[in-house]
């Protein structure tokens, strides 16, 4: 049973861990535990209650008791002086709120949260969900939270819906997702993701110190900068031991995740919408959604943390008919050609990359409007008269006959104030009315907030995948939001405008996906500037950065692999030397790396010498042995170049342990240096393993505790190890 109910105390069990909350004798919600598993105790009586000077007690309690001292489970001000989950305006002008419990229920499965993405359950055998009803008397404002527990997965989904049942319209400043207050004993430290483009999802470690600490994002969309996800741990926990606490945010546009260290050593850890920009006026009888924070615990280190959001994430928030289907290799024009192509120069292309073993072929940007740079024609969705005299279901054609399926390029919610549409409707982007507003990449934003450009945009695409054999469509994005306003919007609800816009966004996300269902959608921002968990509920993969170097992208692909798994990592070998940085990398290395992911190619084949041609091919050829693997096994990650001295490692192991797939990629070579020694880990340890590739055998164990010898080699270079379980300890190769 994942939810034990007793005496107001709820005990939320994953396989091996516990989340315990409860309703104190005043009818405040206290947290009381997230870790490891427990047996149903009397959690309630844990904390000593103490008075501590200058933390004030509710009307009517003694002085030992002070909301600003407890574990809160979702603060709300009253004398708590730490950040709260909630804050808002109430009708006559003050942001009084007294939070106590009214009611719960709990319900088998996961019901879907409206208009958001969200996990979800395909068996109500998988889940079950508890809501908690708290009241704020006076106005009659309803705040339900949701806890779902998975059976299968340490992992809680957590998400509140506020409900205003009083008479007078009340004004939300903030509404968080998730808050949990942790024990003093419990985390030291903090680990967050931060970058920039090119540079994305870089793992920085920090000592959490008194007071605040956060990231977020003001940008509109969840950003290169700074990642909607934070993890707590030990000081002493690794990949493989030690505590983990994670917290993912299932949302695409500004939010925070902040962490506050009490006076009295208690971690409080937050995360939501970001409240900077945010105020939304909820009027009598309105209710408004938070989006979903996935919680995960793990007690075995920071690598089982990661898998239990890749399982997560692969199986119960991508959707679709590409969830678990092998994803294709693609190759992308766009480093091949940038702008400058024609389409005889694309079908060269798309010939080469069919003779290597392609599957499809990715038209990216400059093939629409009149298009030969990035200064026009967003929103103008036809071909390009000059590279397309035939049209787009031509071409689509063309490539069909050559074997390959058709990929498109298209960034929808974008407009360039050079383009028939916006000379039609200027009103239709994001600006503030009177003021010229910024440009980024000389677009403008299209205002997905108002519902008449969310139809306008949904028929445009209907149109441009109806008007050829399009199967895979990326989907970009490439500028961030300013001057955030909405046309027509009245001011008291101009606060709603970005918030609004992700939800036009999802809504419209939907409704393409549902209409084209055979499409696979690859979300991309620049790279991964919005690789987040709620695109990918409309989308199953993601252009992970736009560095494409195979050196560059072990940090950018460790770092993203942290929550998210390979198959939603898009990953191409492209040319050397690299366009971003310039750097040469072998052909066998930028395979390997691009083949933790979802593999394709982005280079001009048609410059490459024969022998690279013959290479390819080999590698492709075997990469496809390896797919089904790389795509559902479980990723534990071995060795980090920046703390192993130049040796990245890592491993896929399948789910039955039967196979396993090890690589190790030098950065730069040492002269002289240690020996280096790869430990595979998540093998069968009773197991004899035979290598595919050499033709050795190893036994499980000591492969795990012996390890792999990487021998010495150039910068750069990098080695594979492809194991398979011999049917027993005494078979023998045949
Ligand atoms: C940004 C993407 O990340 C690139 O891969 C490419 O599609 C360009 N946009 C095209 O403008």
């Amino acid at each position: 049973m994942p939810i034990e109910f007793r005496d107001l105390t709820w005990y939320l069990h994953g396989p091996n861990s516990t989340y315990v909350l409860f309703v104190d004798p005043s009818g405040y919600l206290q947290h009381g535990h997230w870790g490891s598993r427990l047996a149903a105790g009397d959690l309630a009586h844990w904390r000593p209650i103490r008075h501590r000077a200058f933390s004030p007690s509710p009307a009517g309690h003694p002085d030992t008791y002070s909301l600003d001292t407890v574990q809160a489970e979702f603060p709300a001000g009253g004398g708590d002086f730490r950040l709260p989950a909630i804050e808002l305006v109430q009708a006559d002008g003050t942001r009084a709120l007294d939070l106590r419990y009214l009611s719960h229920r709990t319900t088998p499965g996961k019901p879907p949260l409206a208009g958001l993405p969200a996990t979800y359950v395909e068996a109500t055998t998988e889940a079950d969900t508890l809501e908690l009803v708290l009241i704020d008397q006076p106005s009659g404002l309803e705040v339900t939270l949701s806890y779902t527990v998975f059976r299968a997965h340490d992992a809680l989904a957590r998400s509140v819906r506020i409900h205003n049942t009083g008479t007078t319209s009340v004004q939300l400043l903030r509404v968080l997702s998730a808050s949990v207050d942790l024990p003093e004993d419990s985390a030291t430290h903090w680990l967050q993701l931060h970058g920039a483009w090119a540079r994305e999802r870089t793992p920085a470690l920090c000592p959490i110190h008194p007071g605040m600490q956060s990231v977020e994002s003001r940008r509109g969309a969840s950003g290169h900068g700074h990642h909607p996800f934070i993890s707590l741990l030990r000081g002493d926990t690794t990949e493989t031991a030690g505590p983990a606490w994670g917290l993912s945010l299932v949302y695409s546009g500004n939010f925070l995740a902040g962490i506050e260290r009490s006076p009295y050593g208690l971690t409080r850890v937050q995360l939501g919408i970001n409240p900077a920009g945010f105020a939304w006026q909820l009027e009598p009888g309105a209710s408004f959604q938070t989006p979903e924070a996935v919680l995960v615990f793990s007690e075995r280190g920071l690598g089982a943390l990661s898998r239990t959001y890749h399982t997560l994430y692969r199986t119960r928030l991508c959707r679709g008919q590409h969830r678990d289907r092998e994803r294709p290799i693609l190759i992308n024009n766009w480093e091949a050609t940038y702008f400058n192509f024609t389409e005889e120069r694309l079908l060269a292309l798309a010939r080469c990359a069919r003779d290597v073993g392609v599957e499809l072929f990715v038209l990216d940007d400059g093939w629409f409007g009149h298009r030969d740079n990035d200064k026009s024609s967003l929103g103008d969705w036809t071909p390009h008269p000059a590279k397309f005299p035939d049209g787009m279901r031509r071409f689509g054609e063309k490539l069909a006959e050559l074997g390959l399926q058709f990929g498109l390029w298209l960034e929808p919610e974008m407009v360039s104030p050079d383009s028939d549409l916006y000379r039609a409707h200027p009103d239709w982007c994001i600006h503030v009315p009177g003021r010229a507003p910024a440009l980024g990449r000389h677009q403008l934003i299209l205002d997905l907030s108002r519902p008449e450009v969310v139809e306008h945009v949904f028929s445009t695409l209907c149109a441009v995948l109806k008007s050829a054999p399009v199967r895979y469509v990326k989907w970009d994005m490439n500028r961030n939001m300013t001057d955030v306003a909405s046309f027509g919007r009245a001011p008291a609800n101009q606060g709603e405008t970005a918030h609004r816009y992700i939800l036009g966004l999802y809504q419209l996300l939907e409704r393409v996906t549902q209409a084209f269902p055979h499409i696979l959608f690859e979300s991309c921002s620049g790279g991964g500037g919005r690789f987040d968990p709620g695109m990918l509920f409309y989308m199953p993969q993601t252009w992970t950065s736009d560095n494409s170097d195979a050196i560059a992208r072990l940090a950018i692909q460790e770092g993203t692999s942290l929550i998210y798994p390979l198959s939603a990592m898009a990953a191409h070998i492209s040319a050397v030397p690299n366009h971003q940085n310039h750097r040469t990398t072998p052909l066998a290395t930028r395979a390997l790396v691009a083949a933790t992911g979802a593999f394709g190619l982005e280079l001009d084949l048609t410059e490459l010498p024969a022998e690279d041609l013959t290479a390819l091919r080999r590698l492709i050829d075997r990469y496809k042995t390896w797919r089904p693997l790389l795509q559902h096994g479980e990723l534990h990650r071995l060795q980090s170049a920046a703390a192993a001295r130049g040796v990245s490692a890592w491993c896929v192991v399948a789910p039955d342990q039967s196979e396993a797939l090890v690589i190790a990629v030098r950065t730069l070579a040492e002269s002289n240096g240690p020996w280096r020694i790869i430990r595979p880990q998540g093998l069968d340890p009773a197991a004899t393993y035979l290598d595919l590739l050499t033709q050795q055998t190893h036994p499980g164990d000591q492969l795990m505790v012996a390890g792999l010898f990487f021998p010495d080699g150039p910068d750069f270079h990098a080695q594979a190890w492809h194991l398979r379980r011999l049917a027993s300890a005494s078979a023998t190769i045949t």
